[in-house]
This record gives C-alpha cells, sequence and structure tokens, in this order.
C-alpha cells in the first residue's frame, strides 16, 4: 500500500502570515524520507494554502510523485495540464467549506463537467482519479468515464464511532473491492489518522492512503520525516496483520 502525504496545511501555517515560511516543498522532501511514496497537494481556487509556485517548485524536486487535488474549473484545469503531475486527483470544491466536505456529486451537471475534466486531463497524459462517495452508482459511473482510479471518501468513516463506524468500514471495504472489479485503482482518505487508519489500511483491495491533517499536525511535535514514518510503521503493520 502506498502512503501519499499531503502537505497542504504546511502552506495553511504559511498563509495565516503571508510570508515564506514554512516551506511545503522543504516539508515534501522530509515526507519522502520518512517513507512517503508520493505527495498530495490541494490547488484551492481561493490558493487559501498552496500557490501556484508551490506546484512548480514541488514538480522539480519531488523524488516521489506529485498527486494533485483540483476542482473542475477551466483556470486551474489549465494550470494541471501545463504543469503535468503523475496523477490529478478531481474533487468537489466549495469556497465557504473548511475542507473538501464530500464525493464528487456524479449525475448531472456535475457529472458532465467531470467527465470533461477527465477527458482533458487523459489528453493531457495526466492520469486520473475522482474523488467520490463509496456508493456503487459512483463507482459504476467512475468507471464509465473511464478514469484510472478512484479515491473513496473515508470522511465518514472518520466522523462516526462503535457500531456506525462498522458500518462504515464495511461500506468502504465492499465499494473498494468493487472497484477493483471495475478495474480500478482504489485509493482512499480524508479524515485518516494514527487512531483510526489501521482498519481502513487493512482493507485488502485499497492501494493508496492519502492523509494530511493529522501527519501535518504530528509533524509540528515530532518533526515531518518522524510523523510520516510513524503513520507508515501503522499502516504496514495493519496490513501485515491481515
Ligand atoms: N483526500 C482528499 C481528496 C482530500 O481533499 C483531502 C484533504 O485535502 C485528503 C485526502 C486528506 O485529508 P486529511 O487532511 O483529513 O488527511
Amino acid at each position: 500500500m502506498r502512503l501519499y502525504v499531503n502537505i497542504d496545511h504546511v502552506a495553511t501555517v504559511r498563509q495565516a502570515r503571508m510570508t515564506d515560511e514554512p516551506d511545503p516543498v522543504r516539508a515534501a522532501v522530509l515526507a519522502e524520507l520518512g517513507g512517503a511514496d508520493g505527495i498530495t497537494i490541494h490547488l484551492r481556487e481561493d490558493r487559501r494554502h498552496i500557490q501556484d509556485r508551490d506546484v512548480r517548485v514541488l514538480m522539480e524536486t519531488a523524488r516521489t510523485v506529485v498527486n494533485l487535488e483540483l476542482a473542475s474549473t477551466s483556470e486551474i484545469l489549465d494550470l494541471a495540464c501545463d504543469l503535468h503531475p503523475y496523477q490529478a486527483t478531481l474533487v468537489p470544491e466549495k469556497r465557504e467549506e473548511v475542507t473538501t466536505e464530500g464525493g464528487l456529486s456524479m449525475t448531472g451537471a456535475s457529472l458532465d463537467a467531470t467527465a470533461a475534466a477527465v477527458d482533458r486531463l487523459r489528453s493531457a497524459g495526466v492520469r486520473t482519479a475522482l474523488f467520490i462517495d463509496p456508493e456503487e452508482d459512483a463507482l459504476r459511473a467512475a468507471e464509465a468515464m473511464g478514469v484510472d482510479a478512484i479515491e473513496l471518501h473515508t470522511g465518514e468513516y472518520a466522523n462516526t464511532e462503535g457500531e456506525e463506524r462498522a458500518c462504515q468500514l464495511a461500506r468502504l471495504a465492499h465499494a473498494a473491492d468493487l472497484g477493483r472489479t471495475l478495474g480500478l485503482d482504489v485509493h482512499a482518505g480524508h479524515g485518516l489518522t494514527y487512531e483510526n487508519v489501521a482498519p481502513v489500511a487493512a482493507i485488502e483491495s485499497l492501494e493508496e492512503l492519502n492523509i494530511g491533517h493529522s501527519i501535518v499536525s504530528r509533524a509540528i511535535f515530532t518533526g515531518m520525516e518522524a510523523a510520516v514514518r510513524d503513520m507508515a510503521a501503522i499502516i504496514h503493520r495493519a496490513r501485515a496483520a491481515r
């Protein structure tokens, strides 16, 4: 299983003062030293954390791969096609939200916009992924679009406890299996922490986890390299124990 580390919140701290530190690109170097298999960044329309220059510099310096999260808007798509990250993960985006709140809407006009974005990215030679809820209809719509991968939204799993969490875990496992059956690579992410990641990491059909806030939070105290190493160890133990 691959661990991609989302470094957006290093940039959040920098933007709080509109200065040049802490530098998310330095955080990426340390995340890679700690064992990250890839670096994830979300270039939001409002540029509240990651800036265009961060994407450019990261693309030039990353030793692993860059997974760019983006909404299907023409300005950001132009940039993505120009910068050519290894992977682009399409996500829904609302200006007033604190963080991504759910998977892409896979019906109506939103579905058409996503399909057009996938076509553009694919013609530019970028690997495509869709951030979706773990629902059969959404998975089948993603498959019909011809994307390379889906990222299952783990937010509902992360936000529940007890029996409800067990249900959400089963829902994720079922969706992951269906994704693999449909020939898609299956990723997952959002709200995963050192405490809740193990059961998700143990889902056989998942190949990639995208984790940001929890790792950056721990990195404040332990440093980025150790924070990533700790998360990677939990994930690898969970997979070994299956
Ligand atoms: N995956 C996607 C698609 C996201 O939008 C985010 C948040 O930017 C993450 C994963 C990481 O979520 P978290 O910061 O809660 O680990």
